[in-house]
């Protein structure tokens, strides 16, 4: 029987109370958010309107060192960088105050307790491959130390999107966007603390749904808000190169906002275990942001990457997401562009408007 959750052992704060803004921190929250509309409406404008100027009629240059040249000295090129970058940094400076000072109310919530739902196993002989350790999107210390990094990532992952991002919006349109019939077992890999899974839960409640990740201190967090919103989900510590599961016992396994930060080869081995823990036509579907062809909006995706250090998105967006998904053993793979509700083509055609270029590929197994 399902436990209630009124009947945990536990402080009656729940995470998203401990992990409240502060009164004291809504106006930096509010500036942050405000810097960031700011900077994917009226400055992406002026911008692309001073490149366009600087254009003068002409074609647009045909390599990206010369698109690159050319919008480095473009008047608010200097800004724009500087906002992208202060903007990330404030926002992990806001989110360790915070957390700094509720910092034993997080531990003592990471601890079990009874009426947990699902299971939470971790793995004490894990070892980190090369490229994780690394401050991610410049995060100090990473995610995966401690409960402190993982209530930082949460939080700050809170305001990292204009729209609402409390309850993951962008993660229940992708969720439903999945074309699968009735998955009965589903594995979430590179859960985090847990947005994608929570979503796949949602939307296919009676599923047995699991997510694994390096990070034994987010999967504690989402085994925690998982209780509090009655989802029954499995949380694993595990490398995606190594997956610990049984051949063909999974019939949709996810990756959402992961390969990016990696290197190819990592990618490859990942899809491979994937297929093989995948069922006959069972299916791997990913979600990452693209190139989108536009030497204007590329060279700004390249900046962003550069700026709050994710070293592997460049390489990322070359790389033939379906041919390696090929090689990796699934026997379709394809790549198309995805929107959240109210980003559409339209909104691409538009060249004076920012949108993040999402890319969904769905890989599937041979039945
Ligand atoms: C940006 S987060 C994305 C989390 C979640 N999928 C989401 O959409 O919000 C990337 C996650 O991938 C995990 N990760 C990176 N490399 C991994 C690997 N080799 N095996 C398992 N998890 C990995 C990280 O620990 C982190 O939680």
């Amino acid at each position: 029987m399902t436990p209630q959750i009124d009947t945990l052992q536990k402080s009656a704060e729940t995470i998203d109370d401990i992990l409240a803004w502060p009164p004291e921190t809504l106006p930096r929250v509010a500036a942050l958010l405000a810097a960031k509309r700011y900077w994917v409406t009226d400055l992406f404008r002026t911008l692309r309107l001073e490149y366009e100027a600087a254009l003068d009629g002409a074609d647009e240059p045909d390599s990206r060192e010369a698109v690159e040249a050319l919008m480095q000295d473009l008047p608010s090129a200097r800004y724009v960088q500087w906002l992208h970058r202060y903007n990330q940094d404030q926002t992990w400076r806001l989110c360790e105050g915070v957390v700094a000072d509720r910092l034993s109310a997080i531990e003592a919530a990471l601890e079990p307790c009874d009426g947990d739902l699902g299971s939470l196993s971790t793995a004490d002989d894990i070892r980190y491959p090369a490229y994780y350790l690394f401050d991610y999107h410049r995060q100090r210390g990473g995610i995966w130390r401690d409960a402190a990094g993982a209530a930082v990532y949460l939080l700050g992952a809170r305001i990292v999107h204009i729209g609402r991002n409390s309850d993951f919006e962008l993660h229940d349109q992708f969720a439903d966007s999945i074309d699968v019939a009735d998955p009965a077992r589903i594995l979430d890999i590179g859960c985090g603390f847990g947005k994608t899974t929570f979503s796949l839960k949602r939307r296919w409640p009676s599923a047995s749904v699991e997510g694994i990740d390096l990070s034994a201190p987010c999967l504690a967090l989402g085994r925690r808000m998982a209780t509090e919103r009655g989802l029954e989900i499995d949380w694993r510590q595990g490398d995606m190169e190594l997956l610990p599961h049984e051949g063909a016992s999974i019939d949709l396994a996810t990756i959402t906002m992961v390969l990016h930060e990696m290197p190819a080869d990592a990618i490859a081995t990942s899809f491979a275990e994937a297929a093989r823990v995948l069922k006959p036509g069972g299916t791997l579907v990913t979600l990452e942001n693209r190139w989108l062809g536009d030497p204007f909006r590329d060279t700004l995706l390249r900046w962003y990457s550069q700026l709050i250090d994710e070293p592997y998105s460049m390489p990322y967006r070359d790389l033939d997401i379906p041919k390696l998904a090929r090689e990796a053993g699934f026997e379709t793979g394809e790549t198309r562009a995805w929107y959240m509700k109210g980003t559409s083509p339209e909104t691409e055609a538009d060249k004076r408007k920012w949108f993040t270029p999402w890319a969904m590929t769905v890989a599937r197994k041979a039945a």
